[in-house]
């Protein structure tokens, strides 16, 4: 099973970022847990801050991947390019956030990703990419 987790902008300053939202930990030091926990499963890992790259990622992945877990952060909720992208593309994908972002401010509670996506996860802190995982497996 190939899988990716796809993150976008600020999300490279996970463990630094408002962490009283995001958490203390790095997404690196994270995902080396995640590989370690899941052997079986080829697990990769992209983020880019710039919105043109993720839809280059989801082109390059989106039609010989099991799976993709995009959060693609402050671009959900306003990228229609990156929406397009989603519903472009053969690999399901599985949307995620951090964070609770239906208990934040009201722009966040547009998502441009989620009318493709397999489905949706948030407010479960890092454990939702595991959650992700799972729901592939
Ligand atoms: C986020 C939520 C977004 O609203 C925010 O812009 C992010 C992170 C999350 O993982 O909780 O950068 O996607």
């Amino acid at each position: 099973m190939k899988l990716i987790i796809i993150n976008g902008p600020n999300l490279n300053l996970l463990g630094k970022r408002e962490p009283e939202i995001y958490g203390s930990e790095t997404f690196e030091d994270f995902f080396r847990d995640l590989q370690l926990k899941y052997k079986d499963v080829e697990l990769s890992y992209f983020q880019s801050n710039i919105e043109g790259e993720l839809i280059d990622k989801l082109h390059e992945v989106g039609f010989d991947y099991d799976g993709i877990i995009l959060n693609a952060a402050a671009y959900t909720h306003t990228s229609v390019a990156i929406g397009d992208a989603v519903k472009g593309i053969h690999t399901p994908v599985v949307e995620l956030h951090i964070s609770n972002t239906h208990a934040r401010e009201e722009f966040r509670h547009k998502s441009f990703i989620a009318p493709a996506a397999k489905g949706v996860l948030f407010g479960f802190g890092l454990k939702g990419y595991e959650l992700a995982i799972q729901s592939f497996l």
